[in-house]
């Protein structure tokens, strides 16, 4: 069993009958797609399952999970998902993907988010190896760009993967993708970027995560946010 897979297992455990789950997108969130499909054929569990891209619905599809549509939902019991970086205040950067918008509905619509990585995604600050994702509307990128810049960051749209065109989200936006200055703490860009017009949704989840689960060959261990 690889990192991955072991980290998923431990992940499912956290799994009840009659739950609905919120599926992230990722190698690592597919691990857990798969650990979860088995102990819905081995166990029978009465659970439904959410997806927040098109990759995972297919996933879940193909391993006979039974699918509910966003649009049809209000809460989820628990979000499993994937991240690029954990700060020590158990911030995340996600978005590397397409999919930041579903991402962070699910983490917020969800009684429990469960973040599943290894030891290289744990980082001192947000922004310490990936730029931080900017979902934009396509007519509001070059306001927005100006206006980040005033705030000290640099970056640009996004390419797509053969760097011909543009990336584009599967909510049909664009990406700034953005550096900032160190001394910015992932809290103060997290209100930023949130207050900002023309910004769709970003990158940073700040105060989202319930659980850290950190897999080191093959040892997993659990991280929580500090109390109030
Ligand atoms: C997807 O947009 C990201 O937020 C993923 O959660 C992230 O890239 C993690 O992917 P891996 O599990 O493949 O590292």
């Amino acid at each position: 069993m690889n990192d991955k897979q072991c980290v998923a297992e431990e992940a499912v455990r956290h799994v009840q009958d009659g739950m609905l789950i919120g599926l992230g997108t990722g190698s690592t969130a597919n691990a857990f797609i798969e650990a979860l499909a088995r102990r819905y054929a081995e166990e029978g569990l009465r659970i439904r399952v959410a997806a927040s891209s098109v990759v995972s619905t297919i996933k879940a599809q193909e391993l006979g999970l039974p699918l509910v549509a966003m649009e049809h939902l209000t809460s989820l019991d628990l979000y499993v998902d994937g991240a690029d970086e954990v700060s020590p205040d158990l911030a995340l950067l996600k978005g590397r993907g397409s999919d930041l918008v579903r991402e962070k509905l699910l983490a917020r619509a969800s009684d429990r988010f469960l973040v599943l990585v290894d030891e290289s995604k744990l980082v001192g600050r947000i922004g310490e190896r990936y730029p931080i994702p900017v979902e934009v509307m396509p007519f509001a990128w070059q306001v927005v760009l100006r206006e980040l810049e005033r705030h000290g960051a640099q970056g640009g749209l996004r390419p797509n993967a053969s760097k011909d065109g543009l990336a584009v989200t599967s909510h049909g936006s664009l990406v700034l993708d953005m550096r900032f200055p160190v001394e910015m703490p992932s809290a103060a860009l997290n209100a930023l970027l949130d207050a900002m017009s023309g910004v769709v949704e970003h990158g940073i989840f700040h105060g989202l995560a319930g659980s850290v689960l950190v897999v080191s060959e093959g040892h997993v261990r659990t991280l929580s946010p500090a109390g109030p």
